[in-house]
């Protein structure tokens, strides 16, 4: 494929880029290419270009600010929106996101993460999509064009093969050619190919001896000259290394800065004859291009003049999540439930977890827990409460009870400046430092106010960040000192853990005086100025036994027991990758005596990647709700009582870390080899024949369905099915393509297409699934090319991988 035809308007577009590309001395283009700060490029106001802005994606828009009273809406987790099987809702929430970007001026968004769920054990698992190629390209199609239609550019992520955290600014992947085409390219050519994306971020690790922003072969000759992308290449935050090596590879821009690879340097590798000018300016066309699609370059229309309708970013939440909670067990109907009494159970129904840790994140101004959403959805006095378990192990950024603000000071201790703190988290990257700041004036930052505390007993504070802080509490000084890195990684100040200081004897109700002062250091390893700390505190412990017996007390009293499991940002975040997939914590023993209790107990699992639940058997139902987003209560409540269907299905095969086929995410030696090849997720699972606890693609709704007809051919699959249940109901109606005589070197079935399916109780609809000629297609490593394997083939329809409906011979 070569790229799509131009129209008029891109032709005048490249007319304007040239022009100004024509104006630009060698200093300038290379000064563009190197980002000013954390989010930005610098201004030429020679040319008329303003400074372009990008910011994290996916769930929202964070924006230029690490802060939560730079509030966005915050959707369901990537996971979630996989889930829903629905390139169109993707779609939708991206119009979305660019409405956010628009809001705050962002330019970019640094979204969609298209890597492959090829181990559970990957701690960005909840960012991505799914094990399947299929799948992630055609949700990453709906994203980016819903994205870009609102006139905001997208950076598709990372490229490539960034699939575990384990040592990621270094680990070599190995992985053969025939894999990284037919899986882990696959999302990103799908694209390229049907979304056309503005941008892309190369990963920061190695593919087959080559860094990814280094990597020629794969950026210049498969990324832009196979597929024809013609958008920038920004490098994931400080990847680019080194000056010619990232130049001639293909990348376009060095982010962060000011201190960057690019720049001064690249400038002089130019006048040293080790860089081509011709290079820099294929770069600098590349990255004018983005600033005309996106406005601001003088003189080019941008390629959105008209926005999209305005979107509710509530409604839109709230009808994602609700549709991507995948029902994988309702044993005699628990679900929705009946008119009764129900007790809520865990600490995630009350301080809910909504998001995956990380550059994912984002602030919310609102967030409905599901103990308030089922409060709002249930007749008063049915809804009782009790923690029963808390999964976190460790403190969390000071919030519910602390009223704090930011005092900046200089050497001599005079007040600089001031800034609200709406939490304990200080997160001020580049220029983004309250009025009257610099970075050469500031010496300290004083986090200063009350705690009143809900609860008497043993408040634990803590400090996260590295560097020399001072706490004192109610008059008090507990940690007077330097808090060191524990771990080699320039990001551990934003990713580390909190470390507990002080443990504070304090009564509900009672104000007391809070303060962490931190003398700024800016870390030397990253290139832009950050200031980055956070007060961090836990609740007096409970006794865990009683926790539970409590728990047990109220599930025991109610017709129905709802039990919220969930994970924690220890376990789930950027950064590092799980080493097991249990729940942290008693949170299996708490559902065990709940089940026993109380034989209606409903289990809803709230995490973005699959954890092992060893007593699915023994309770009535279970219900996945990923990271939900801000509106996650609201959408448990509309699943709960009925008031609609939950609409997911599993975009990934849920089962135990001992049957999970794919676990190595450890490199040896700096290298990691795709041992596995094609065999990831259930294509893996089907070869080794084991049985997961819940396959790809299954899911219930409140209805039933019955499978009447499959017409298959080379091109199409035509379903009719019947809605056999009581209520309108929705399908995910899923097609899979294999072999007839199986071939051992091959998965032996795989997605081919899918599409959802809407009827009444009672009716019939037929529904038509184009089948890609890629499903037919292998790699051909020799010939380095695509190659249509002629035969007969199987097409089946059904409900997930393992629930096949109907099948039909095909000669192709
Ligand atoms: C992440 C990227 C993110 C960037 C900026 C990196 O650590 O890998 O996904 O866009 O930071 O926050």
């Amino acid at each position: 494929m070569a790229g799509p035809q131009p129209t008029p308007a891109d032709t005048a577009r490249e007319a304007v880029v040239e022009a100004a590309l024509g104006k630009l001395d060698l200093d300038a283009k290379a000064r563009l290419l190197a980002g000013q700060d954390m989010w930005t490029l610098p201004a030429l106001p020679q040319i008329g270009l303003d400074s372009l802005v990008m910011s994290d994606g996916p769930i929202g828009v964070r924006g230029v600010r690490w802060s939560a009273d730079d509030p966005s809406v915050a959707l369901p987790s990537p996971t979630a929106l996989a889930a829903t099987w629905d390139p169109e809702l993707a779609r939708r929430a991206g119009v979305l996101l660019a409405q956010e970007a628009r809001r705050k001026g962002v330019h970019v968004l640094l979204a969609p993460t298209v890597n492959l769920h090829r181990s559970p054990l990957g701690g960005r698992h909840f960012e991505c999509y799914s094990e399947d190629p299929y799948l992630t390209g055609a949700l990453g199609t709906g994203y980016v064009t819903g994205v870009q239609s609102g006139g905001v550019g997208t950076t598709v992520k990372h490229f490539v093969a960034n699939d575990a955290e384990t040592d990621r600014l270094t680990v070599d992947n190995l992985i053969s050619a025939r894999a990284l085409r037919e899986l882990y390219l696959a999302p990103f050519e799908t694209i390229v190919e049907n979304a056309h994306p503005w941008g892309i971020m190369t990963a920061y690790n190695s593919v087959n001896g080559t860094t990814m922003t280094e990597h020629h072969y794969l950026v210049n000759e498969v990324l832009r000259g196979e597929w024809g992308f013609d958008g920038f290449n920004v490098s994931d935050w400080t990847a680019a290394r080194d000056t010619v090596g990232a130049i001639d590879g293909g990348l376009d821009v060095a982010m962060p800065g000011p201190r960057t690879v690019y720049g001064d340097a690249l400038a002089q590798a130019v006048r040293d004859g080790k860089v081509a000018e011709a290079t820099v300016d294929a770069a600098v066309r590349r990255v004018l291009r983005l600033a005309a699609r996106v406005g601001i370059l003088e003189g080019a229309e941008p390629v959105v003049t008209e926005l999209p309708e305005t979107v509710d970013g509530t409604e839109l939440a709230r009808e994602i999540a609700r549709r991507s909670f995948v029902l994988v067990r309702n044993e005699r109907g628990a679900l929705p439930l009946k008119a009764g009494t129900v007790a809520l159970i865990g600490a995630a129904a009350r301080d809910a977890r909504i998001l995956g840790g990380g550059s994912a994140t984002v602030f919310p101004a609102r967030i409905v827990s599901p103990l308030d959403g089922l409060t709002a959805a249930l007749p008063e006095g049915t809804l009782t409460y009790a923690v029963g378990a808390d999964p976190a192990t460790e403190l969390a950024v000071a919030d519910q009870g602390f009223g704090l603000r930011a005092v900046c000071r200089d050497v001599a201790g005079q007040v600089i400046g001031t800034r609200s703190a709406p939490n304990g988290l200080i997160q001020w990257m580049g220029s983004d430092l309250p009025e009257g700041v610099t970075h050469d004036t500031l010496h300290t930052v004083e986090l200063t106010g009350t705690f009143t505390p809900r609860v008497t007993g043993p408040h634990t504070i803590g400090i996260k960040g590295m560097g020399a802080f001072t706490l004192t509490v109610d008059g008090a000084t507990y940690f007077d000192d330097v808090q060191r890195p524990d771990k080699d990684d320039p990001f551990e100040a934003f990713f580390g853990a909190p470390v507990p200081r002080a443990q504070a004897e304090l009564t509900a109700g009672e104000p007391v005086d809070v303060s962490l002062t931190y003398v700024v250091q800016l870390p030397e390893d990253i290139p832009m100025k950050v200031v980055t700390f956070a007060l961090a505190h836990a609740e007096p412990q409970r006794d865990p036994d009683e926790l539970i017996a409590e728990a047990v007390e109220v599930a025991r009293a109610a017709d129905t027991a709802v039990v919220m499991v969930a994970t924690t940002d220890r376990v789930e975040s950027e950064g590092f990758d799980r080493t097991d997939l249990r729940l942290p914590g008693r949170q299996d023993d708490l559902v065990r005596v709940v089940a026993a209790a109380n034989p209606n107990t409903v289990v809803v699992v709230n995490s973005g990647s699959p954890v092992e639940l060893p007593w699915r058997e023994d309770v009535a139902a279970v219900l996945l709700s990923w990271f939900p987003g801000q509106e996650g209560g609201a959408a448990l409540a509309d699943v709960l009582t009925g008031a609609h269907e939950p609409g997911g299905r599993l975009p990934t095969t849920w089962g135990s870390l001992a049957d999970a086929p794919v676990t190595q995410v450890v490199p040896t030696d700096g290298e990691l080899p795709y041992g596995e090849d094609l065999f990831i997720g259930y294509r893996a699972w089907e070869k080794v024949g084991r049985t997961p606890s819940y396959p790809f693609g299954h899911g219930l709704g409140y209805t039933e369905w019955t499978y009447e007809s499959l017409d298959a051919d080379g091109t199409t699959a035509r379903i009719r099915l019947r809605n056999t249940g009581e209520r309108p109901g929705r399908e995910v109606v899923q097609v899979y393509v294999s072999q007839a005589e199986p071939d051992p070197g091959r998965p032996a079935r795989r997605l081919a297409g899918f599409v959802s399916a809407a009827a009444g109780p009672g009716e019939s609809v037929e529904v038509t699934v184009a089948l890609p000629r890629r499903a037919f297609e292998i790699w051909d490593e020799e010939a380095n090319a695509w190659a249509f394997v002629k035969g007969s083939y199987e097409i089946t329809a059904g409900r997930s991988i393992a629930d096949r409906r109907l099948t039909a011979p095909i000669n192709v």
